[in-house]
């Protein structure tokens, strides 16, 4: 089963309490790369890309890339728009074939941000797409979205009043999580998850997943994270690996990028099934 829409992989993913990998890419190695670590592990996998991504390589060349290499793939994966404000962007890409957006009004009143939503979620279901929202900012930036600013958390009943009444497949709370990386670990307010997926039965997305301990995600997928995001990782594990190869070419005076994608993308995959092994979805492709 190759492409598949997000509400199946999450709905499995909570009733069984492991976690699915939601990565990042930024181009055509990374995408290949973590397609090739799920495949590697039989799991489940959620393609990322940001408003950033599809600006800077094109929604009609990403969207290829991404048909190509997923072509005959035999594990269940989507293709996902993270932390997307605009809603011109997400109606491009849910034409041209993502499944699942993240529509980001958190920066808004939340009746507003639940007006819109509600349009979102309309407009994805006529195309068999699903959604996650969002009421409380995600602190730091990712890919040019969001502020350093600590977002104010609504009540509980704000948000499951919000998940309800939107129609949204999964939910994104600030829990004490924040994107890019931690200075210190992050104190985080694990019962708000427990007490989200009591309420409603939607599964959680735990953003900014870098930097978080074992233990942490543990606990936080055994309590309803089914959805957890990993970018930064990836970006820096990418960046090192290309200096530090370079750094030998340039040693050895020696130029050969075929070789520089093969050792980048050798980082790619053990960090892309490292997320796989520790998140529990290993063997979980149907
Ligand atoms: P990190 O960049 O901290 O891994 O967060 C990823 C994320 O939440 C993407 O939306």
């Amino acid at each position: 089963m190759p492409v598949v829409p997000l509400k199946d992989i999450l709905d499995r993913a909570l009733a069984e309490r492991y976690g699915v990998a939601a990565i990042n890419i930024f181009n055509d190695l990374t995408l290949e790369g973590v397609l090739a670590a799920a495949v590697e592990r039989n799991s489940p996998l959620i393609v990322q890309t940001s408003v950033k991504t599809v600006r800077s390589i094109g929604l009609d060349v990403l969207y290829g890339m991404w048909e190509s290499m997923t072509a005959g793939i035999e594990v269940p994966v989507c293709l996902h728009l993270d932390h997307c404000p605009e809603r011109e962007v997400i109606t491009e890409c849910l034409g041209r074939g993502w499944n699942s957006v993240l529509f980001d009004a958190s920066r808004q009143p939340v009746e507003e941000n639940l007006r819109q939503v509600i349009e979102v979620v309309a407009e994805a279901r006529a195309v068999g797409a699903h959604v996650e929202g969002e009421i409380e900012a995600i602190t730091g930036v990712e890919d040019g979205i969001g502020s350093d600013d600590v977002a104010q958390r609504q009540s509980l009943e704000v948000a499951v009043d919000f998940i309800e009444r939107s129609g949204i497949d999964v939910f994104a709370p600030s829990i004490g999580n924040a994107h890019g990386v931690y200075v210190a670990e992050p104190t985080l307010d694990a019962q708000r998850v427990s007490d989200l997926v009591e309420a409603t039965g939607v599964p959680v997305a735990l953003h900014g997943g870098t930097g978080m301990t074992d233990e942490q995600f543990t606990d936080l997928i055994a309590r309803g994270c089914a959805k957890v995001n990993i970018s930064t990782g990836l970006k820096v594990a990418f960046m090192k690996a290309n200096l530090e190869f370079l750094r030998g070419s340039e040693a050895a005076n020696k130029w050969d990028p075929p070789s520089l994608f093969r050792d980048v993308r050798t980082t790619v995959v053990q960090l892309a099934t490292g997320y796989i092994d520790k998140f529990g979805s290993a063997g979980k492709a149907w």
